[in-house]
């Protein structure tokens, strides 16, 4: 008969479970579930060596395990810090976990620029979410930010640097999932930036993956940039016959067109499984696809709302309350996008903007 493998009892924030000895106590909290697993910016289950570099998921430990009970002194990141047998784990029931991790939001917005109204990951930005539930409402930084130019790399994905918290993700991906790697983290410090250094470009099978494992809108998909707001799409989930991939993404559709093809995520924002170029960048019709229905979305996401029925548009005040002049506009969409028609004035379209609408190239 086989053994019976020995369980570790862990308590994380008051709730006792049992896992496999070599569970992080990141994976042990997510087992849980809910607010007590802690948000994490760089860990990526399918990304082997992920983790350790944001310190977004550090927790307490008020208890070691059961054989050495003493707490450990410092906060510790909970995607490399395995359980022990008995350990007890404060996460959201700490303030000084939360103290923490509002310092350590506070540093990822150092240089973050805080452009979420034009930037396309807005509405599934890890950052964002996190900003939400830590960040301040002023900065105390008075010095000048970290700002890059864009640069494309090849056809189909544009980084913006600006906006990169050197997570290492997309290194890992570049590494772990294609067969070669042609961009890194160069220099060191304050200086340090994703780059490819002679501007290669990633045209790599698989290279697309990078986007969806970016926690923020650092590496962009360019056949998708400034074409739609992620909360006005509609994801179902399809498949197709793929030499390379197994093809299961999720199709973001807008009436009946394809704006977009990605991975399909987990709960944790964390891809099922990798999907090659020709599925994410090249098959924008449905009928290259089997679809197999509506893509489940959390409730709690921005991406299901705006999907209401019998809607009343609620009264437009602003020129009432200027005397009858319109507003002014404050930016031009023209000057950011790089895609956009310099012609065509959003605000003048009869209707919601299509694709058909723009420069479909960019
Ligand atoms: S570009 Fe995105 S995935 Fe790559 S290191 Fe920066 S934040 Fe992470
Ligand atoms: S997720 Fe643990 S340090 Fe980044």
């Amino acid at each position: 008969m086989a053994e019976e493998k020995k369980l570790f009892k862990v308590t994380i924030d008051n709730i006792t479970i049992e896992v496999e000895p070599g569970t992080s106590i990141l994976n042990a909290a997510r087992m849980i579930g809910g607010d007590v697993a802690p948000p994490a910016m760089c860990y990526y289950t399918k990304l082997k060596a992920s983790g350790g570099k944001c310190r977004t998921c550090l927790v307490e430990v008020s208890a070691g395990s059961t054989a050495d009970p003493r707490p450990m002194t410092k906060l510790v990141a909970s995607c490399r810090t395995n359980v022990m047998d008995g350990m007890v784990v404060k996460n959201i029931t700490s303030e000084r976990v939360i103290d923490a991790r509002n310092g350590v939001v506070e540093f990822l917005l150092i240089n973050h620029p805080l452009d979420c109204p034009i930037c396309d990951q807005a509405g599934e930005c890890h950052l964002q979410d996190l900003s939400y539930d830590h960040g301040k409402v002023g900065t105390r930084y008075e010095f000048q930010r970290r700002t890059f130019e864009k640069h494309d790399l090849g056809p189909y994905i544009q980084l913006h640097m600006t906006r990169c918290i050197l997570c290492f993700r997309c290194v890992y991906v570049a590494d772990q999932v294609t067969n070669k790697r042609v961009h890194g983290i160069l220099d060191r410090g304050d200086h340090s930036e994703i780059a490819t250094y002679i501007e290669k470009s990633l045209d790599n099978d698989f290279i697309g993956n990078v986007i969806d494992v970016c926690p923020v809108g650092a590496l962009t998909d360019r056949t998708f940039r400034f074409k739609n707001r992620v909360w006005f799409l509609k994801p179902v989930d399809a498949h197709r016959d793929c030499p390379k991939c197994s093809s299961k993404v999720t199709l973001w559709y807008r009436g009946d067109e394809v704006y977009r093809v990605t991975a399909r995520k987990d709960q944790w924002g964390e891809v099922h499984e990798w999907i090659c170029n020709e599925c994410r960048f090249e098959k924008k019709k449905t009928s290259d696809w089997v679809i197999e229905g509506p893509t489940k979305v959390s409730r709690h996401s921005v991406i299901s709302s705006n999907h209401y029925v019998k809607m009343t548009m609620p009264q437009e005040t602003l020129s009432e309350v200027m005397g009858g002049r319109p507003p002014k506009i404050t930016m031009d969409i023209h000057n950011v996008s790089e895609v956009n028609k310099p012609n065509i004035h959003l605000s003048e379209l009869p209707g919601p903007a299509h694709s058909e609408d723009f420069d479909n190239q960019q």
